[in-house]
C-alpha cells in the first residue's frame, strides 16, 4: 500500500530537483527545498468522502505527507485542532464569521508539534540518529520531546531570553540544551558550525525539507473543518514563515486536486512591531526582508529578525492578494486578555497579535463585515505566565469577601 506520493523536492528559486529518499537540506543555491506529491496518484487513492472516515489526527493525509512508511511515524496524537467559532469578539470587532483554529491544545502546547511529529518522523526514517537545531523555544521543546520518542539525538540552541518553560521542556525530554546571549540568529550560527564539525542532521526552520510539511496540516485542517471551502482571510503570527508558507503550500495542493475551487484565502502575516522585517518588506513592495535590528518582543515565537524562507512568505502574500500587519506588544498584550475574557481561550501572545491583526483589518476595511476570517492561535497561554498579572488580596482565613 502507498502512504506517500510524496516523488521528489525541488527548489523554488533556481528549479533544481532533488531525489527525496535520502538526506536533503539546503539546495545547492542556498535556497530551502520543499516536497512536491504525485497528485495525480494522490486523486486516484483518496476522496474526501474516504478522508472523513479516517481518525482525527494529522496523519489522515498521508498521501500528501513525505513519510513513506506507516512504521515510521512517530505521535503523540496531533492534529484536527478545534475551529471554534469567536462569536463574541467577532461581533466587537464587526466580523460576524470570525473563527480560530487553536494550536494550543496540540502535544507540547503550541502548532510546533505538526511540524516535529512529521520532521522527526522522516528523519528517522531516512537513518538520523542526531540532530541539531536553533530555536526561540516552542520549536525547540517540540522536536526535544518527538526525537526523544524517536529515540534520535538533539542539541538545541536558544536565546537566553527565551521563556524559560521551554528550556525546561528539552531539559526533561534529555535533549542537550545550550542558551546564547543573542537571538535566533546568533543561535543559527552556532549551530551551522556545529553540523560543519558533527556531521549531525540541521534541523534549523527550512534547513530541512519536511517541517513545512506538517505545518502544511493546519491549511488542510481548514479547509475539510469548512466542509472544503475556503475562507476568505487567514491571520498567522510570522517569525520563521513556515506556518504561513505551509497553509498557502496546502491551498495550491488542494486546488491542483480540485478539491477547492475559486480564489485562494487572502493571507495575513503577522509580525510585533519590536520585530516587523517581513511586514517592512511587504509595505516597500519588496521580494525579500532586511535583517531587523535589535528585535524585542514579549512575543517571543515570532522574534525573527530575517527569515531563510521570506521571499517564500512574501510570495504567499503577493499571489493571495493578502497584506502584512504590525501589532505593538502593549496592543497584543490588552488582546490576549479580551480574547480570554469574551472566549473563554487563554491564547499565546503571536495569537493574540493574530486577533489585534484581524480587528486593525476591520477598521480600516480591508476585511469586510461579511468575510469569514480564521485567525492561527499558534500556542497554548499557559506557556507564557509571565505575561499576565495577577495581583490578588491575600485572606486570612475568618476573612470575608
Ligand atoms: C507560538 C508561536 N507562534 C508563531 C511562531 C512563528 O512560526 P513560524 O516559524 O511558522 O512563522 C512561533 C515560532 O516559534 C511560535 O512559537
Ligand atoms: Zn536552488
Amino acid at each position: 500500500m502507498t502512504f506517500s506520493c510524496l516523488s521528489h523536492l525541488h527548489c523554488p528559486k533556481c528549479r533544481a530537483v532533488y531525489p527525496a529518499d535520502e538526506v536533503q537540506q539546503l539546495c545547492a543555491c542556498g535556497s530551502p527545498l520543499l516536497a512536491a506529491y504525485d497528485l495525480d496518484d494522490v486523486k486516484k487513492r483518496l476522496t474526501p468522502e474516504l478522508l472523513s472516515r479516517r481518525p482525527p489526527d494529522l496523519w489522515r493525509y498521508h498521501e500528501l505527507l513525505p513519510v513513506r512508511a506507516g512504521k515510521h511515524v512517530v505521535t503523540l496524537g496531533e492534529g484536527m485542532t478545534p475551529l471554534l467559532p469567536m462569536p463574541r469578539i467577532g461581533a466587537e470587532m464587526g466580523i460576524r464569521r470570525l473563527y480560530m483554529k487553536d494550536e494550543g491544545i496540540l502535544p507540547t502546547g503550541t502548532f510546533k508539534a505538526r511540524g516535529a511529529a512529521v520532521g522527526v518522523s522522516k528523519a528517522k526514517e531516512l537513518g538520523v540518529t542526531e540532530l541539531a537545531m536553533p530555536t526561540n523555544g516552542n520549536a525547540g521543546a517540540a522536536w526535544s520531546l518527538y526525537a526523544a520518542r524517536a529515540g534520535i539525538g538533539v542539541s538545541i540552541v536558544m536565546p537566553v531570553g527565551a521563556p524559560l518553560i521551554n528550556r525546561k521542556e528539552c531539559a526533561i525530554a534529555g535533549a542537550r540544551l545550550h542558551l546564547v546571549e543573542g537571538t535566533i540568529r546568533d543561535a543559527g550560527a552556532i549551530v551551522g558550525r556545529a553540523i560543519q564539525e558533527h556531521g549531525w542532521f540541521d534541523a534549523s526552520t527550512l534547513k530541512e525539507p519536511y517541517r513545512i510539511e506538517g505545518k502544511k496540516t493546519m491549511g488542510l485542517e481548514i479547509v475539510e473543518q469548512f466542509g472544503w471551502r475556503v475562507p476568505d482571510v487567514i491571520l498567522y503570527p510570522t517569525g520563521g514563515g513556515v506556518g504561513l508558507i505551509g497553509i498557502y503550500k496546502a491551498m495550491r495542493e488542494l486546488a491542483a486536486l480540485g478539491w477547492i475551487s475559486g480564489r485562494l484565502p487572502r493571507l495575513v502575516a503577522v509580525q510585533a512591531s519590536g520585530c516587523a522585517p517581513i511586514v517592512r518588506a511587504w509595505e516597500e513592495k519588496r521580494r525579500e526582508s532586511e535583517v531587523w535590528p535589535h528585535p524585542s518582543t514579549v512575543a517571543f515565537g515570532i522574534q525573527v529578525p530575517k527569515a531563510l524562507g521570506d521571499f517564500l512568505v512574501l510570495e504567499a502574500l503577493y499571489e493571495t492578494d493578502g497584506c502584512a500587519v504590525a501589532v505593538e506588544d502593549a496592543v497584543l498584550l490588552l488582546e490576549m486578555e479580551r480574547v480570554a475574557r469574551t472566549e473563554g481561550v487563554f491564547v499565546c501572545p503571536e495569537g493574540a497579535a493574530a486577533f489585534s491583526a484581524a480587528r486593525f483589518l476591520r477598521e480600516n476595511g480591508w476585511i469586510g463585515d461579511d468575510e469569514t476570517v480564521v485567525v492561527l492561535n499558534t500556542g497554548c497561554g499557559l506557556k507564557y505566565p509571565e505575561t499576565v498579572q495577577a495581583e490578588a488580596p491575600v485572606l486570612q482565613a475568618q476573612d470575608r469577601i
